[in-house]
C-alpha cells in the first residue's frame, strides 16, 4: 500500500494517474478550482479499491503549496510517490506580445509550484518505501513551440530541476520526468482550437494525439522501475525523436 500525492488530479493526466494507481493505495487527489471533477476522480479511486483524500490548494502561491503539504502531513507519516502534474500553458502569446504578468503566471503555475511542493514533500518522501518523484515537462521544451515559448522555457526549467534534485536526493529518492506530446485533455480548452489539435495530429508520425492514460501508464512504469533515476521519458507519438 503506497501513499501517493498527485497535484492537479482533478482533470487530464493527474486524474488518469490517480485512477491508474488507485488500487490498494492512498491517493491524495489535489485540485484547485474543479471541485466536482475532483470528487468524481476521488469516487473512482475508491471504486477501484483505493482510499482517496481530496485537498484544494492554489499551488501558484507559496501559501497554497504550504497549505497542501500541511494537510498531507496531518494525514500520513510518509509518502511513496509525488506526481507534480499541476500546470498549464496559461495563454498563447507571440514573442512580440509577451506580457510580464503572463510570464509570472506561467512560471508560478508550472515551475514554482512543483519546486515548492517538492521541497516541502522531501521529509515525508524520505520515510517512504522506494520513494520517487515525477515531474511533468513537455515536448514544447524539446522542439520549440511557437506562441508557447515561455511555457516551453518553464518546462525546460523543470527538466533541469529534475536532474539537480535527482542528484541531490540520491540514493534515497528517485526523481524522473515525463515529457508528454499533445495529449487531449482540458489543458487545450483555452489555448488550442480544434483546427490546431488537428494540425498537431497530422504533424505526429503516428498520426494521432495522445490520451491521458498514455502518460499515466508511463508514470506507473517510473514508480515501479527502481533503476530509473534522473531520466525524462518522452511520450509523444514520435513528434520529437532524439
Ligand atoms: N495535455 C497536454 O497536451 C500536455 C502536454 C505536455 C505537458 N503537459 C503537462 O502535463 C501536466 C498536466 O496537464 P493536463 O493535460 O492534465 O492538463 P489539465 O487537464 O488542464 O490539468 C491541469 C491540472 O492543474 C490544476 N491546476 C490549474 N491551475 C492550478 C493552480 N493555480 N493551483 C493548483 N492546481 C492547478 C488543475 O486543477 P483545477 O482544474 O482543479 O483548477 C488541473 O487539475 C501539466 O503540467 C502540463 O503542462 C500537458
Amino acid at each position: 500500500m503506497k501513499n501517493i500525492l498527485i497535484t492537479g488530479a482533478s482533470t487530464g493526466i493527474g486524474a488518469a494517474t490517480a485512477t491508474t494507481l488507485a488500487e490498494g493505495n492512498t491517493v491524495f487527489v489535489h485540485y484547485n478550482s474543479s471541485a466536482e471533477k475532483a470528487r468524481a476522480v476521488a469516487d473512482e479511486v475508491e471504486k477501484l479499491g483505493g482510499k482517496a483524500l481530496m485537498v484544494q490548494a492554489d499551488l501558484s502561491t507559496e501559501e497554497g503549496c504550504r497549505a497542501l503539504m500541511g494537510f498531507v502531513e496531518e494525514k500520513v507519516d510518509h509518502l511513496d510517490l509525488l506526481v507534480n502534474s499541476t500546470g498549464g500553458m496559461v495563454a498563447r502569446e507571440g514573442i512580440e506580445e509577451i506580457k510580464w504578468a503572463t510570464m509570472e503566471k506561467i512560471f508560478a503555475l508550472n515551475v514554482y509550484s512543483a519546486m515548492m511542493v517538492t521541497s516541502l514533500a522531501v521529509k515525508l518522501l524520505k520515510k517512504g518505501n522506494d520513494p520517487s518523484i515525477v515531474f511533468l515537462t513537455s515536448v514544447a521544451q524539446r522542439h520549440g513551440a511557437p506562441t508557447a515559448t515561455v511555457y516551453g522555457a518553464s518546462k525546460s526549467a523543470l527538466d533541469s530541476f529534475t536532474r539537480g534534485v535527482a542528484k541531490e536526493l540520491s540514493p534515497h529518492i528517485r526523481v524522473n520526468a515525463v515529457a508528454p506530446g499533445v495529449i487531449v485533455t482540458p489543458f487545450h480548452d483555452n489555448v488550442s482550437s480544434a483546427e490546431k489539435l488537428e494540425q498537431f495530429r497530422k504533424a505526429c508520425p503516428l498520426q494521432k494525439n495522445g490520451e491521458a492514460k498514455h502518460i499515466a501508464e508511463t508514470i506507473r512504469f517510473l514508480m515501479e522501475n527502481d533503476f530509473i533515476h534522473g531520466e525524462t521519458i518522452d511520450v509523444n507519438g514520435g513528434m520529437y525523436m532524439r
